[in-house]
């Protein structure tokens, strides 16, 4: 396995890769849920590549990029069990050097759920992975559905700007009691990871009321909402039920519908959804 820091050095093996290359992009401190889209793309290719770049352009100023966790060492050997070819980590300084000032925008739907909680969140991760599509040029790039957004918004810039790749979207790894695995979990105490389970249980609510037969949307998020309150440690941040392709904000639910929340469980914030079809 090859590590690399450099962009004219990435770009340099590039050339010798066996085609098709797979990308996994990441910011590190990875868990299962990672290791599922590296395993997914071990299988899909005869190259695979790993980046890992805590992406500054995509924080806001009041979040947590200082404190974000790192382990690349740990990182480091995780990946090499996996079989993965390159890790690409560049630092800021390589990525984004000091007269740097081109960005990739995504319209409308960067503007709803996490796009209107963070603003110009979108911008830093569509500028980031736009970079990493130039330097890597992969055949395939994979991405999870817990940030079912970002592969949305992911899919909608390869498409407009007909980028010559595959998007590859994988299922959400839980931990077994539901939790979504996310490297933000580190943030939580005791008493707060079992706060965080209200995430799951919301969406399982949701799931449960539509089976049922429910078919409005308001009723739902209304169910999702109390059930949250509940929780003394739970802030939320939004309850959504939208159209899974345009994310708008839905009335009826007829699937396929996006059912996505963004909670604050004390300070850290989480996000989790699921798909109804
Ligand atoms: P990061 O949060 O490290 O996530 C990297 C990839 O892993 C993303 O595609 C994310 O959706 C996926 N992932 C995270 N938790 C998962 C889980 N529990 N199950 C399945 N997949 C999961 O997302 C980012 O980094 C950044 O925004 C990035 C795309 C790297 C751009 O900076």
């Amino acid at each position: 396995m090859k590590e690399i820091e450099k962009i004219d050095e990435m770009k340099r093996l590039r050339q010798q890769l066996a085609e098709p290359v797979g990308l996994v992009p990441t910011m590190g401190y990875l868990h299962e849920g990672h290791l599922a889209l590296v395993r997914q793309a071990r299988v899909e290719n005869p190259s695979v590549v790993v980046s890992i770049f805590v992406n500054p352009a995509q924080f806001g100023p009041r979040e947590d990029l200082k404190s974000y966790p790192r382990d690349p060492e740990r990182d480091l050997a995780l990946l090499e069990k996996e079989g993965v070819d390159i890790v690409f980590m560049p630092s800021v300084a390589e990525m984004y050097p000091a007269q740097f000032s081109s960005w990739v925008e995504v319209g409308k739907i960067t503007e709803r759920l996490e796009g209107a909680s963070r603003p110009g969140h979108f911008r830093g991760v569509t500028t980031v992975v736009a970079k990493l599509f130039n330097i890597i040029q992969p055949n395939k790039a994979y991405f999870g559905q817990k940030d079912a957004q970002q592969a949305i918004v992911i899919k909608k810039m390869v498409a407009d700007l007909n980028m010559n790749l595959e998007i590859v979207t994988l299922p959400t790894v839980r931990e077994p009691d539901g939790l979504a695995m996310s490297s933000r979990n580190a943030y939580l105490n005791p008493q707060e990871r079992q706060a965080a389970l209200v995430l799951y249980q919301a969406l399982s609510l949701a799931e449960q009321l539509w089976s049922q037969g429910e078919k409005d949307a308001e009723r739902i998020r209304q169910e999702m909402t109390a059930l949250i309150q509940k929780q003394p440690l739970a802030e939320i941040d939004y309850v959504s039920i939208a159209d899974a392709k345009t994310l708008d904000e839905l009335d009826r639910v007829s699937p396929p519908v996006l059912v996505s929340l963004a909670v604050r469980i004390g300070k850290t914030r989480l996000i989790d959804n699921i798909v109804l079809e």
